[in-house]
């Protein structure tokens, strides 16, 4: 890309005729004076909304980032854009990222901006913001809202939402009465910011620092800290140093990057829902991110990170142990150090001040948790094109399992059935989950981790093999096969198994076969119908058209790619 000779708020303000005049009264008109006009202008993507908790404190944090941009010269303006909170959108956040992503790309493209600082923090927020900003490739700084504060119920430490799942778990086995069970409800949630376990959140958090895309420290300062605030300042400073070295998201986003991506992925037991939306964010880059090198780099890498949901802590002690740069400077021997960050400055060298690891909440590469990541690809003619498991959060004796499949054609033919006490289940079974993809689900789910029947509960059953094509938590556990592909709504092999049929998982093979016979297959495939879609008209429609597949990241396939914004024209009247 040439030099711009000027920057895009310079060339917009200073527009000739009616249209910079027009720029510059209107701009006029909330305040700013020619001053202002002068200097580069910041944008501030705010996903503040109330009915995303997560995101609650995101005005204080917004007026953090403005300090800093007034600090450094710039000028600050505050826009919109879609949130996403995780527990309140149906059917599922994962249906609207690239919705978001839309959203955060074009209001980008569309306004005069020279820089911008996405304010993201829940789930899908994060990756829809560096989809974005990937493919708008403007200067940009990723500023996440940071973990809620642990829960705490009497001396019980309690985490988001994995806690939830086990508690609800104890309740429906009659183990926990509901006066109980309703004070660990008021005690979980105990302040803004996102789930505090290394879930979705705080995985794609985690990652964005070591992508390059934000602050050294970002991930892991809690909510409610003073430290973030200062962060958010930092980072509006540092925003308009890096349109003044017109440093973009291209020079950050390189193949390298992405390997240290799935490197801390791994390092941390992060979430499986990182699998998706790493490829989707590559993607907007032009670069593939086969699921092999997820199974080949979890295979090298150690786990050092003792959280929930796979192990002890929580994200308020991976603060206080000094967070992801002790981290990410403990893995440096497996990393690519030499990439580079918003701070102008190498991964390897924005980490040089990290203290050592604590050796509890973080391990040395000499002593880890597990001589492993957490993460396997498994193949096989039930996923031709891939699945994925998060066997560190899975019980060993099952990793190797033959059983009989018990099949739940929808979401709803499980809720229907799973607690029928009529149910011929046993704990030896592999529980199947149909049409839960990114079409069938349609958004992929967080329902892969199926709820274990109540009765086999009741019997002490804490675990049993499940799979399916939909997504699980990242805050969530168990023995659980996700993202199976092709899907079943579409026609893959997971649309064919039938109650009865005996599947073997062998997930030190990395193999995950349906042993049925292929003439049996095909005469079930020549009567297989799709079901009916779940939209006929509106955003779901397009969704439904255009998503992909989840080694590719679900995205949409007409967003692939990027189109740098300063070839294209400025708006003129
Ligand atoms: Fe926002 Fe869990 S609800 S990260």
């Amino acid at each position: 890309m040439s030099e711009p000779t000027q920057r895009r708020a310079e060339r917009f303000f200073n527009e000739p005729g009616v249209a910079g005049f027009i720029h510059r009264s209107f701009m006029k008109s909330m305040g700013h004076d020619d001053d202002d006009l002068g200097r580069p202008l910041i944008g501030i993507c705010n996903t503040f909304s109330e009915l995303n908790n997560c995101h609650q404190h995101f005005r204080e944090l917004c007026e953090a980032v403005k300090r800093g941009v007034l600090q450094a010269g710039g000028t600050p303006v505050e826009f919109p854009t879609i949130s996403l909170g995780e527990n309140f959108l149906s059917p599922t956040s994962m249906l609207h990222r690239n919705l978001a992503a839309m959203d955060t790309e074009e209001m980008i493209r569309s306004q005069p901006l020279d820089g911008v600082v996405l304010l993201a923090s829940c789930d899908k927020t994060t990756p829809a913001a560096l989809m974005g900003a990937a493919s708008a490739d403007l200067p940009a700084i990723l500023v996440s809202g940071g973990p809620m504060l642990n829960g705490r119920q009497g001396d019980q430490v309690l985490g988001a939402c994995t806690d939830c799942r086990r508690l609800t778990a104890e309740h429906r086995a009659g183990r926990l009465d509901d006066a109980a069970y309703r004070g660990y409800e008021d005690a979980i949630v105990r302040s803004a910011g996102h789930c505090m376990v290394m879930g979705t959140a705080s995985t794609m958090n985690a990652l964005a620092e070591v992508l390059g895309m934000a602050l050294p420290g970002n991930a892991a300062i809690p909510a409610v800290d003073s430290r973030r605030l200062r962060l958010a300042q930092a980072a509006g400073r540092r925003i308009v140093g890096l349109v003044a070295e017109d440093l973009r998201p291209s020079a950050i986003l390189t193949p390298q990057a992405f390997e240290n991506a799935i490197t801390l992925l791994s390092a941390l037991g992060g979430s499986t829902n990182a699998v998706v939306h790493l490829p989707a964010i590559a993607g907007r880059r032009d670069l593939d991110l086969p699921l092999r090198l997820f199974d080949e780099i979890s295979a090298r890498t150690p786990l050092l990170v003792d959280l929930k949901p796979v192990g002890r802590y929580q994200m308020e002690e991976l603060f206080y142990a000094g967070g992801v740069p002790v981290v990410i400077k403990e893995l440096l021997p497996l990393l690519h150090g030499d990439q580079l960050t918003v701070t102008g400055q190498t991964l390897a060298e924005s980490v040089a001040d990290a203290p050592a690891p604590d050796g509890s909440v973080i391990r040395t590469l000499a002593e880890p948790l597990d001589a492993h990541g957490g993460l396997a690809v498994l193949t096989g003619n039930l996923a031709p094109d891939g699945a994925v498991i998060k066997h560190a959060a899975a019980s060993p004796e099952l990793l190797r399992h033959r059983g009989r499949a018990r099949v739940f054609t929808s979401v709803g033919d499980l809720r229907d059935r799973i607690d029928d006490p009529e149910l011929d289940i046993e704990a030896t079974d592999i529980l199947v989950l149909q049409n839960t993809g990114p079409v069938g689900g349609p958004g992929m789910p967080e329902v892969g981790n199926l709820p274990l029947p109540a009765k086999l509960l009741r019997q002490g059953v804490r675990d049993m093999v499940r799979i399916s094509d939909a997504r699980m938590s990242g805050t969530a556990f168990g023995t659980v096969i996700l993202h199976v592909a092709p899907e079943s709504a579409i026609g893959g092999p997971l649309a064919l198994v039938v109650d009865g049929d005996q599947i073997e998982l062998d997930v030190p093979g990395r193999s995950l076969r349906l042993l049925v016979d292929d003439a049996e297959l095909e005469r079930r495939r020549a009567a297989w119908r799709p079901p009916a879609p779940a939209y006929r008209r509106g955003y779901g429609s397009l969704y439904l058209s255009h998503v992909d597949q989840a080694p590719l990241g679900c995205d949409f396939d007409f967003l692939h790619g990027h189109s740098p914004i300063d070839t294209e024209d400025q708006p003129k009247f």
